[in-house]
């Protein structure tokens, strides 16, 4: 409950303390512990509500990173921290301009021989594709652990400051290097490529179809497993290398599907369409031709799935090396996303782009 009565003071505006350097006031900088950035960008782990009720009501993206740290003391047990405010947004409104900043900034900071790890806070509901996009783009084999809440800090039983203490603590782990970008929600470590916002309204939000890579407990991890996938160092993307992101739109597929929001996408500028399928990425037969008039421009077309888990096969249900399509594996539509947009920095080729989609 001290937790909740320091980090309630605090958004009560009693005071808070300006991180300029790593440590805090009430503890020297010691060259024993790691140095670990936080990186805020808003989301629910910043929200505050009107009262200790309100765990679902509040308002996202009001409470600015020094007050965050300077609500959890017990961060200055495990890591030297100071905090940067790179944007204070709900995540639902971030946009590939946001993840530019965000992704240059992380990569700068990766460089610096007295960074040993990045914390990174975000909203939960586009949590899972900043996450995928850094574990594509950045050269570093230091952990990157992103994290967010589900509940406001001012809510009873609220999750974000142990949240936040197990993301500051795995990113001060050296068992955590070479593990790709990291989420740490829930007491679990689980892969930025793979894991999901499953529940929209539970602590227990967070799930990899493939299982955690592990799990945080008082400070200690418990690894059960690595990813297999390219990522971080062993990547061919590398964020100082492109300054833009393509555009690249997804449509949903339903039955009574019509051809209206494909066709009016397909005209918009975008250079990869992600199709969200039904069942195993399947394409109503009505859209199969506005989808091959999409691709006969140019622009690349990736079936994915609206089914939360499993994986898309080529040539299953849909002829894709006839047609010149993409199959989007295991990613669901909105990570598909990420991946088309990185990929398409480097290649429009549509069978190089099934490579990377199989390797990442
Ligand atoms: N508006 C949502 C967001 O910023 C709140 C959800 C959350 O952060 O848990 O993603």
């Amino acid at each position: 409950m001290h937790l909740l009565k320091n980090f309630a003071q605090l958004l009560t505006g009693v005071g808070f303390v300006a991180l300029s350097t790593f440590g805090t006031m009430a503890q020297a900088q010691t060259a024993t512990k790691p140095n670990v950035v936080i990186l805020a960008t808003g989301g629910t782990i910043a929200g505050a509500g009107a009262s200790a009720l309100n765990s679902a009501t509040y308002a996202a993206a009001k409470v600015p990173v020094d007050k965050l740290l300077a609500g959890l003391p017990e961060l200055a047990n495990v890591a030297n921290v100071r905090g940067e405010q790179v944007a204070q947004i709900a995540s639902e409104s971030f946009n590939n301009e946001t993840l530019m900043v965000l992704g240059k900034r992380v990569s700068a900071l990766v460089k610096q021989a007295d960074v040993d790890g990045i914390v990174v806070t975000h909203g939960t509901d586009t949590l899972e594709e900043t996450a995928y996009f850094l574990n594509l783009v950045i050269r570093t084999s230091k952990p990157i652990v992103v994290v967010g809440s589900m509940r406001p800090g001012t809510a009873l039983s609220a999750d974000g400051a142990l949240n936040l203490f197990d993301a500051v603590s795995v990113a001060a782990s050296k068992d955590a290097m070479g593990k790709g970008v990291l989420v740490t929600m829930n007491d679990e470590i689980n892969s930025g490529r793979d894991v999901v916002k499953l529940v929209n309204i539970k602590t227990e939000a967070f799930k990899s179809q493939w299982g955690p890579l592990g799990m945080v407990v008082e400070g200690n991890n418990y690894w059960f497993r690595a990813p297999v996938k390219r990522h971080t160092a062993q990547s061919e993307f590398n964020i100082d290398e492109f300054s833009t992101l393509a555009p690249v739109e997804i449509v949903y597929g339903y039955g009574n599907v019509s051809t209206t929001a494909t066709d009016a996408v397909g005209k918009s500028g975008i250079k990869a369409l992600i199709h969200a399928g039904t069942g195993n990425g399947s394409v109503a037969a009505t859209m199969v031709p506005a989808l091959q008039a999409i691709r006969a421009q140019g622009i690349q077309v990736i079936r994915s799935s609206r089914v939360p888990a499993g994986f898309v096969l080529r040539n299953a249900e849909q002829p894709d090396d006839k047609y010149d399509w993409v199959v989007a594996h295991d990613l669901n539509p909105q990570k598909a996303r990420i991946l088309a947009a990185v990929a398409l920095t480097k290649t429009s080729d549509s069978k190089e782009l099934q490579r990377i989609f199989w390797q990442y």
